[in-house]
C-alpha cells in the first residue's frame, strides 16, 4: 500500500492534542508505524508464518486494531491451509475505510472479513490464532483483563495469541536507557527532535504501556497456559500466550 510521508508533527503546534487515528494518520500510517516501531516489518513477517504453522483447514484468525490490515494481509499470503478466513477489526472508520478499498481477495487464499467495531464488543470464537499488534496499549487498563478473558476462552484449545505492545520498566534507569534507544532509532529514520517530543505529548495517556511482567500475570490470570516473549527491540515487544 502506497504511504505518504510521516510529517504530521514537523511542524511547531501550540496546542497538542491526543493522538487519534483520524484520516491524518491513515494517509501516512504505514510510513509512521514503520518508522516507529523497531522491529514492525520483522513481527508482521513472523504473524504470517505463526498463522500459518497455527492454522488448519477451514480455521479461523482474528486481527483485532487491525489498522490498514498489515497483519491479516501477512496471515493471508502465507496460511496455506485451505478455506481459512480472517476476521480483522478496528473501531477507526478511516482506517477500515483505507483498508476496504485496498483489499482484493486472491484466489486460494484466507478470505478477509474487515469490520469496524470495537474490540471489546466483538464475539470471538473458534479461534486458532488472535492477533493483537501494538493495540491492547490503547483500550484502558480497566479493560484488559475481560478482553483478554474473552480471547482466551475464544481460542481453541492449543490457539494462539500475538501480542505486541510498547513496553515500560520498572527501573528507572532501564526506563530511561530504552526510551533513549527508540528515540534513537526514530531519529535515524529521519525524525526530528521536535517530530519526536510532539508525538510523544500526543501519545501521553493514550498509550499507556505496561511492564512485561504485568502483560504475564494478566495473560496467565485471564487463563493461557503459559506466555512468553517471543520478539524484543528496545521498548517493543511481542509475547506468544499459548491456551
Ligand atoms: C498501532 S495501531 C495497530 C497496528 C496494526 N495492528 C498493525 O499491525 O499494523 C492501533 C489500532 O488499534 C485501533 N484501536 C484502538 N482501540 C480500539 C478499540 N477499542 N477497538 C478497535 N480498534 C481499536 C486503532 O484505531 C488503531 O488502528
Amino acid at each position: 500500500m502506497l504511504s505518504k510521508k510521516d510529517s504530521l508533527y514537523a511542524n511547531p503546534i501550540e496546542q497538542i492534542a491526543a493522538f487519534r487515528f483520524d484520516d491524518a494518520v491513515v494517509r501516512v500510517f504505514p510510513d509512521m508505524i514503520g518508522r516507529s516501531v523497531p522491529g514492525y516489518a520483522t513481527i508482521i513477517h513472523a504473524i504470517g508464518l505463526l498463522a500459518d504453522y497455527y492454522t488448519p483447514a477451514n480455521g479461523i484468525c482474528y486481527d483485532l486494531g487491525c489498522s490498514l490490515g498489515a497483519a491479516s494481509l501477512s496471515m493471508q499470503a502465507q496460511i496455506t491451509a485451505p478455506n481459512c478466513k480472517i476476521i480483522a477489526v478496528d473501531n477507526s472508520p478511516a482506517m477500515i475505510a483505507q483498508f476496504r478499498q485496498h483489499y482484493q481477495k486472491q484466489d486460494d487464499t484466507a478470505t478477509i472479513e474487515i469490520h469496524c467495531a470495537d474490540i471489546r464488543d466483538i464475539d470471538i470464537q473458534q479461534a486458532s490464532v488472535v492477533v493483537v499488534n501494538f493495540t491492547l496499549q490503547f483500550i484502558p487498563v480497566a479493560d484488559r483483563l475481560s478482553f483478554l478473558s474473552k480471547i482466551y476462552h475464544g481460542l481453541l484449545p492449543g490457539g494462539i495469541l500475538i501480542l505486541s505492545e510498547k513496553i515500560h520498566f520498572t527501573d528507572p534507569k532501564q526506563q530511561q536507557l530504552q526510551t533513549d534507544m527508540h528515540h534513537a532509532f526514530k531519529k535515524a529514520q529521519g525524525y526530528s527532535e521536535l517530530e519526536i517530543s510532539q508525538k510523544r505529548m500526543a501519545l501521553e495517556n493514550v498509550l499507556v504501556p505496561e511492564t512485561v511482567a504485568t502483560h504475564q500475570q494478566r495473560l496467565q490470570q485471564a487463563g493461557f497456559a503459559s506466555a512468553e516473549v517471543w520478539f524484543a527491540y528496545f521498548n517493543f515487544t511481542s509475547l506468544l500466550a499459548l491456551k
